[in-house]
């Protein structure tokens, strides 16, 4: 693994040096990912990746396969993979149906606008952050199982086996997640009611330790004999609801059988005219975003300037400000608010946003305000300190079937606080609402009346699960975490591919830039830029700041995609900022 760590960062280094001269990727030394003739699975874990090609290998769907790599990654992933959490599937059935399942968690009944503000109005930090008030009624297994009820092939109980051995059997911890473990051992001892997790004898894991999760283990299977019911209800409720009235938790019994996920319309437009690209939706803004970002980059002829050449990377920090200050006015969740999302994505809304870009100059984001789009009610940092993790991940089936799901806990581990009993993490998906108009959260991301706090509304998200299509045939799968960087790192991916002809691996490895209208400061990961072209752009005016290389924690995304190539073979390609694997047959 660190072998292999090691020749692709020495070729990430090579390739960034190269990109800088402007050149075509294809001009630059290949890279390819795993090449399969049928199917592929990536994800965050190499056992989560062969629990999913295990069950394709049966004759599972790539539904059936997203359900155990979901499974698997909440045992042997913790940080980001959950029973705890929540997320969103796109899915584009071989005949190219689509259909979308948001599985977002929920504002509790007895949450409220002011429940992060103390009597002076203000927003006490942290709250929404560290402990059971953070936490979102889950939605990750009436998400996995709806998907599976509509899609699914095999044996919800086969499904869920993987995961369940995993648990009982205990899996080696990886000296990454070895280091994640026992540099968070504190805020698990801080806000978990109790210390039964996660604690080896010697109290400081190592790569090579075991992992057992017994409590889980138990916990998998009664969702296993009982489906949804045996998370929302009977023993697993019961601990749920005992561990909120331990601490400050609001989440209650109602809340729990009353969740559940709903399929959307997909986030659908075109990338020129070849080009498909098909998104979630609100709640989440990553579709909207996403769409506004390519399209507004699509009237430059970017192709020509080069990759991350300073024109390029200009036009692009110029769409994403712009896309960032619309989603920060404009969207929320749907059931709750209008948002005009046909407005935003309108041709001569997007056309009239694009000439706001000028060529040579980059815009203040104090003068760039949310726009008018049709059907509108609304309007108007700092990035995380911490590394996040989510996770992704990207299935194509022996059919042709493909699916790509992000899901969280939100921050790493989320809440810190385990179910005692239950052995998982819940969430801490309340911070992506805005707990005040003007107050950034986590990500330094701005909201207001449309992320406003209400009971039993969805938290406005970033997840971005895309599919990409060309000439009406699947051609991409992707996604990535990062919070505020998930939109930006999937939008830079699909440009990668699609004008700099890279293939899926060289688009993944490539180092990644950001900017989300506030702060006005592009972030970049420090092989993204040479000297030459970061001072043609800070001549242009644009505030640079370095994340840290791409191989330290702060790294922007970790994407793990499938291409369908020209000869019609898979390639997938697992990010090589993580431990993510790539599997296929
Ligand atoms: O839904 C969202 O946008 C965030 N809760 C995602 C969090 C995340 O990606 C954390 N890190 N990488």
């Amino acid at each position: 693994m660190r072998a292999f760590f090691c020749i692709t960062i020495l070729f990430v280094f090579t390739f960034s040096c190269q990109t800088k001269t402007g050149k075509s990727a294809s001009e630059m030394a290949k890279f390819t990912g795993t090449i399969a003739d049928s199917a592929a699975v990536v994800s965050a874990h190499p056992f989560a990746s062969k629990a999913g090609i295990e069950i394709l290998k049966k004759g599972g769907n790539a539904v059936d396969a997203a359900v155990a790599v979901h499974f698997a990654l909440a045992v042997v992933y913790p940080r980001a993979g959950n029973i705890g959490g929540g997320g969103f599937m796109i899915l584009r059935e071989a005949d190219g149906k689509l259909n979308s399942l948001d599985f977002r968690e929920k504002c509790p009944a007895a949450g409220h606008r002011d429940l992060y503000l103390d009597a002076d109005g203000n927003v006490v930090p942290r709250l929404s952050i560290d402990g059971h008030l953070g936490a979102g009624v889950p939605g990750s297994v009436d998400g996995m199982y709806t998907a599976h009820k509509k899609y699914g092939k095999l044996d919800w109980k086969v499904l869920l086996q993987p995961a369940i051995d995993l648990a009982e059997d205990g899996h080696m911890v990886s000296e990454i997640e070895a280091e994640y473990m026992n540099d968070n051992r504190e805020k698990f001892d801080k806000f978990s009611t109790t210390g039964k997790y996660f604690t080896n004898p010697s109290n400081r894991w190592k790569g090579g330790d075991k992992l057992k999760q017994i409590d889980l283990a138990a916990t998998l299977k009664r969702i296993q004999t009982n489906g949804r019911s045996g998370f929302y209800e009977g023993q697993t409720a019961d601990l749920i609801v005992d561990e909120m009235k331990r601490s400050n938790g609001i989440i209650t019994h109602t809340d729990l059988l009353a969740y559940r996920s709903v399929w959307r319309e997909p986030i659908i437009g075109n990338y020129k005219n070849d080009y498909r690209i098909i998104s979630m939706g609100p709640p989440s803004s990553g579709g909207i975003a996403l769409l506004q970002m390519c399209e507004m980059a699509e009237r430059f002829p970017v192709k020509e300037w080069g990759f991350q050449s300073a024109k390029t990377a200009h036009i692009m920090i110029e769409a994403e400000r712009l896309a960032y200050a619309d989603r920060a006015s404009h969207l929320g969740d749907p059931d709750f608010f209008p948002v005009p999302l046909e407005g935003l994505l309108e041709e001569q809304y997007l056309s009239q946003r694009a000439k706001l870009i000028n060529q040579s100059e980059a815009t203040r984001s104090k003068n760039v305000k949310a726009g008018s789009p049709k059907g509108a009610t609304a309007v108007e940092g700092k990035m995380p300190a911490e590394s996040n993790e989510t996770t992704h991940y990207s299935i194509v089936d022996k059919w042709g079937n493909a699916v790509s799901i992000t899901t969280t806990l939100n921050s790493n581990y989320g809440s810190k606080v385990f179910v005692a009993g239950a052995g998982f993490l819940l969430n801490n998906e309340m911070d992506d609402f805005s707990a005040k108009p003007g107050v950034y959260n986590q990500f330094g991301l701005l909201g207001n009346e449309a992320n406003a706090i209400a009971p039993e509304k969805r938290m406005l998200s970033s997840m971005t699960p895309t599919i990409v299509e060309k000439e009406g045939e699947l051609f991409m799968v992707l996604g990535t975490p990062g919070g505020a960087t998930i939109i930006t790192s999937v939008f830079q991916n699909i440009l990668n591919v699609i004008e700099f002809e890279m293939s899926m691996q060289e688009s993944v490895n490539a180092p990644r830039f950001h900017h989300q209208w506030f702060p006005d400061t592009v972030y970049v990961e420090e092989e993204a830029f040479n000297v030459e072209i970061k001072s043609d752009l800070e001549k242009m005016g644009h505030r640079i700041k370095s994340r840290g290389s791409l191989i330290d924690k702060n790294y922007i995304g970790k994407v793990d995609a499938i291409l369908v190539r020209k000869d019609a073979k898979l390639e997938a390609a697992a990010d090589i900022r993580g431990e993510d694997t790539a599997l296929g047959y």
